[in-house]
C-alpha cells in the first residue's frame, strides 16, 4: 500500500469514533483532508465541524458541512487529526503544516484526541522531525536563542523566500537536532518563552487514540 492508501484506511477507520448528532473536531493536513472526505460521507449526522486551519474549514465548507466558530462551542467529543510523530505513549509531535496554535486549541476542548497516522509516524522517541514552535514575529531572533541553548538548531520556516507566515499572522521555527527525552517537560519549558506562543508537542495533552495504518491494516494504539 502506498503512505498515501495507509493515510486514507486510517482516517475512513476514524469515522466510527464520530458521534451522531454533535460537533467534531477536524484537524489539519493531508491525512486529515483524507478524514474531510470521509466526513462528507455522513455529513448528515452531524451538526458540523470546528476546523483548526483556514485550509480545513474551505475543505469542509467544500463538502457542504457546517464549519462553527470554537467560541461557539463549549465541548465535543472527539478531535481528529494527524501527526508528524507519535510514540507509544500517545505524545506527538505536529505543527509540519503550521496549523498547530488551532490544533492545540481545538483538541483543548475536546474529550477525546483521535491520531490518523501511517505507520511510518510511530517513532521510539520524539525529535527525529524538526520540532515546529510558532512565535511572534518580533520574537523569533530572540526565540531561536534560547532554543539553541537547549541543544537545538532553530531554522525559521520560508515560503517563496519569505518567513511563512501561519493563519495567525506569526512565523514557525523549526527545530532540529533536539533529544526529546521528556516531551512533556520541554512542553512546558519551550511554552515559557517569551514569544512563543506554541510549541509542536502535544505531550500534556497527548492521544487518546491512534489510529495507525500499516500494510497488516489499522492498529489501535489506546492510551490512559
Ligand atoms: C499540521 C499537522 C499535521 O497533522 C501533520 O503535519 C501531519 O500531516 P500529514 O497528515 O500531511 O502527514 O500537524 O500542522
Amino acid at each position: 500500500m502506498t503512505q498515501d492508501e495507509l493515510k486514507q484506511a486510517v482516517a475512513r477507520a476514524a469515522i466510527e469514533y464520530v458521534v451522531a448528532g454533535e460537533i467534531v473536531g477536524v484537524g489539519t493536513g493531508s491525512t486529515a483532508n483524507f478524514f474531510i472526505d470521509e466526513l462528507a460521507k455522513i455529513k448528515d449526522r452531524i451538526i458540523g465541524a470546528v476546523a483548526s486551519s483556514d485550509a480545513s474549514a474551505a475543505r469542509l465548507r467544500g463538502h457542504g458541512i457546517a464549519v462553527l466558530d470554537l467560541n461557539q462551542v463549549e465541548s465535543m467529543p472527539v478531535y481528529i487529526d494527524g501527526a508528524d510523530e507519535i510514540t507509544a505513549q500517545g505524545a506527538m509531535i505536529k505543527g509540519g503544516g503550521a496549523a498547530l496554535t488551532r490544533e492545540k486549541i481545538v483538541a483543548s476542548v475536546a474529550r477525546k484526541f483521535i491520531c490518523i497516522a501511517d505507520g511510518s509516524k510511530l517513532v521510539e522517541r520524539l525529535g527525529q522531525f524538526p520540532l515546529p514552535v510558532e512565535v511572534i514575529p518580533m520574537a523569533h531572533a530572540s526565540v531561536s536563542r534560547k532554543l539553541a541553548a537547549l541543544g537545538g538548531e532553530p531554522r525559521l520556516r520560508l515560503k517563496d523566500g519569505q518567513p511563512l507566515l501561519t493563519d495567525n499572522g506569526c512565523c514557525i521555527l523549526d527545530v532540529f537536532g533536539l533529544q526529546i527525552e521528556d516531551p512533556q517537560a520541554l512542553e512546558r519549558e519551550i511554552n515559557q518563552i517569551a514569544g512563543v506562543v506554541t510549541v509542536g508537542l502535544f505531550a500534556q495533552q497527548g492521544a487518546t487514540v491512534c489510529l495507525l495504518g500499516t500494510a497488516e491494516g489499522v492498529r489501535r494504539l489506546e492510551f490512559a
